[in-house]
């Protein structure tokens, strides 16, 4: 059925960004160095992040181009080596001001602040010290979060723990969890990865002690998975694909344990994780309040045929490996047409992810990320971005048949705010509704335009999603 239901007045409205691909000001003001800045994956001739699009001196304009756009909500990550430049020693009071000064401005144009603790940004000193392999890493994060939610724990209502901590797992080398080599092995992989999680669940229950009025969740990267036919061994493929890439993530945020199958897939691989003593009660204690997920497009699997063609590569890089020998085949869904850089595009799938979603968990969801990255082109100082307003527009429609559905869905934060550097493939890849004036190499202006979709998602606000 397609009955659309209309938004909630208090809908959260919103708009996403994160800390390393905007703020730039690398090394200023205290800021200590993160994995991002020694040595995170670049291709040839793509931008770094040093400048990004210069929102650490831009922000009073940003945030004063958020209240035209009429957004009610804006999710950004603050970056942990702004705050703790060696991830466990000193607070750098700079670092804090800054966030200070950008939620400030926030509530002062009515905007929510939603505010990511850690998107991929690991401080550097504690990567050299082993990273999530260190159990000081989860100390330490505990600590980071204890120093935000004194600082900002007036100011800010919804906190999220992790950025796609799913993503940082199956694709570390580009995202920074195997360490400066690029090498880990699996079984060091999955304990940090177990680290992690331990790592949020005390900091989900101590957001609950000490801001009892705040809200806390993760946010991984959530996309519903279809079997490449209705041939038993690709469903039974397709559930395995859920339980290792989705499921493993959120029972243990919200139910504390490993999904079953999950357990079984990594004892069997032998890369079970050890276990400290307290891990399993931290994990059991710990309850998010919602579910933030980030969706982009969905997965389609078949079964396994024990060899290489299991595997598909994406990316202009060819780095981003997708399907597991031995588990799944990854196929080609031949009903989905792909944007610029070969991503399905898949709106109804976003809606089958929410079903999902709040089937299993029954927890409020908010989506976090949901975007088109393009070439766009500046045209008389404007920009045509046509294809993006379709591709939020089809989307926002499948929110509001969720909606009708009887999910409990309460925010949309669609990627990007602002236009900034993509995680994978450079400046040219643009998200925003609003444009950064730059090229990959060539600084330009920094400039800030309004593209075609800000207006258009403005309307959107502003009729509170009956215009789309
Ligand atoms: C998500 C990340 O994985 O996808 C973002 O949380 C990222 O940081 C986004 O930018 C889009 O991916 P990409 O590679 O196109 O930037």
């Amino acid at each position: 059925h397609s009955k659309k239901t209309p938004f909630p007045d208090d809908f959260l409205w919103g708009a996403s960004t994160s800390a390393y691909q905007t703020e730039g000001a690398w090394n200023e003001d205290g800021k200590g160095p993160s994995i991002i800045d020694t040595y995170m994956h670049r291709a040839e001739g793509v931008a770094d992040y040093k400048v990004a699009s210069d929102h650490y001196h831009h922000y009073a304009e940003d945030v004063a181009l958020f209240a035209e756009l009429g957004l009610k909500a804006y999710r950004f990550s603050i970056a942990w080596s702004r705050i703790i430049p060696d991830g466990d020693g000193a607070v750098n009071p700079e670092g804090v001001a800054f966030y200070h000064r950008l939620i400030d401005a926030l509530h002062e144009r009515g905007i929510e602040p939603v505010v990511t603790m850690y998107h991929f940004d690991l401080p550097a000193a504690l990567d050299d010290k082993g990273g999530w392999s260190d159990r000081n890493t989860v100390e330490a994060f505990v600590r980071y979060a204890r120093v935000l939610f004194d600082e900002f724990g007036d100011k800010v209502r919804y906190w999220i723990t992790i950025n796609e901590q799913n993503m940082m797992i199956l694709h570390g080398k580009a995202i920074g969890t195997t360490g400066r080599s690029g090498v880990a092995s699996e079984d060091v992989i999955y304990q940090q990865n177990h680290n992690m999680f331990v790592a949020q669940a005390k900091v989900m229950t101590l957001c609950h002690d000490i801001l009892p009025e705040a809200k806390i969740g993760p946010a991984p990267n959530i996309v519903s998975v279809y079997p490449a036919s209705c041939a038993p061994e690709d469903v039974i493929a397709a559930d395995d694909w859920d339980a290792v890439r989705n499921l493993m993530y959120l029972d243990i945020a919200v139910k504390g344990i490993y999904h079953p199958l999950a357990w079984t897939y990594l004892k069997e691989k032998g890369w079970a994780p050890t276990f400290e003593d307290g891990d399993a009660e931290a994990l059991a204690a710990a309850h998010p309040d919602f579910i933030a997920f980030n969706y982009y497009s969905t997965q389609t699997v078949g079964a396994s045929r024990g060899d290489a063609s299991d595997l598909q590569h994406r990316g202009a890089d060819q780095q981003i490996v997708r399907g597991e020998v031995g588990l799944y085949r990854a196929v080609k869904n031949e009903h989905l047409p792909t944007n610029a850089f070969g991503w399905e595009i898949d709106p109804i799938g976003m809606r089958t992810t929410m079903r999902r979603l709040w089937d299993r968990y029954h927890l409020p969801l908010i989506i976090t990320e949901n975007g088109l990255g393009a070439f766009d082109e500046v045209v008389d100082g404007k920009i045509h971005d046509d294809y993006r307003i379709d591709y939020l527009r089809r989307h926002i429609e499948q929110i509001q048949m969720a909606l009708g559905d009887g999910v409990d869905i309460f925010g949309y934060c669609p990627w990007s705010a602002i236009d900034l550097i993509s995680t994978h493939q450079g400046a040219a890849k643009r998200y925003g509704f609003i444009y950064i004036n730059r090229d990959e190499q060539d600084l330009r202006d920094l400039a800030r335009i309004k593209k075609d979709s800000f207006h258009w998602y403005h309307g959107v606000i502003g009729s509170n999603g009956t215009d789309l």
